[in-house]
């Protein structure tokens, strides 16, 4: 890992860029827990890793744009993957972009994230910090054509394979509560997210009955405290 700089320190992860043969990489290492028990935090490291590779290669097989991957290093707690250079979060791209390009924006999240679901992969930890935006043509330019840019996903982390409405309804509630807490007009952008959503998603009505479950469980816990 020398030439690797650190660029992010998360909670549970740190994140440098750098280059491994010769591609510019970005390295993911989850670092130690120190107040779990040694054997029990290592486990669950190995697991999470587990889980964002296998979830990262399963999005690829079907279409949705994910980080190649190109090493998995358990030993030492890190996932070697494309660093894309020219990218922002959609976090970011909502606080600059026009109404227009969050509409467009809002509609392809929805249907990324309906053929993700269609496929039964659940991201667990959907948020506009886990979806890059990324200029397809290496270009640092995000807000003025938007066909030149790509979604892809990313920080899979606690992704699972499941083909349950309850756990599908409830990625998407994560997702909602992560609009509401940070972006202005939460209602259009989760609103256009599902209706793209509906919209990719054949006869999976039940998805949105959960969701709309869950969102009554949330209120009820937030009313008992
Ligand atoms: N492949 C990538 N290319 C460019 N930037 C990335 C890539 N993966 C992650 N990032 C940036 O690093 C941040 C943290 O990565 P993430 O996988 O979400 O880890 P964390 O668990 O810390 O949230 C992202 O929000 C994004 O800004
Ligand atoms: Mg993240």
């Amino acid at each position: 890992m020398e030439n690797f700089e650190l660029i992010k320190q998360g909670a549970e992860a740190r994140i440098f860029k750098g280059l491994y043969l010769g591609k510019p990489t970005l390295i993911k290492q989850r670092f130690e827990k120190k107040y779990r028990y040694p054997d029990l935090d290592e486990h669950l490291t190995k697991e999470r890793i587990k889980a964002e590779s296998r979830a990262i290669v399963r999005c690829k097989n079907v279409g949705i744009e994910t980080p190649a991957l190109y090493l998995i290093d358990l030993k030492k707690r890190c996932l070697y993957m494309e660093y894309f250079e020219h990218s922002i979060t959609a976090k970011e791209f909502i606080m600059e972009a026009s109404n227009e390009f969050i509409e467009k924006l809002s509609y392809d999240i929805g249907a990324t994230l309906a053929k993700m679901h269609e496929n039964n992969i659940i991201h667990g930890d959907l948020t506009t910090s886990n979806i890059l935006i990324v200029n397809q043509f290496g270009e640092k330019c995000f807000f003025k054509d938007y066909s030149k840019l790509k979604l892809v996903l990313i920080d899979f982390g606690l992704a699972h394979i499941d083909n349950s409405a309850e756990d599908k309804g409830v990625d998407l509630y994560v997702l909602e509560r992560a609009i509401i807490s940070i972006h202005d007009n939460p209602e259009k952008i989760f609103g256009l997210i599902l209706k793209a959503y509906r919209k990719n998603t054949n006869g999976h009505n039940n998805v949105i009955a959960k969701l709309d479950e869950v969102r009554l469980r949330g209120r009820k816990r937030l009313v008992v405290g």
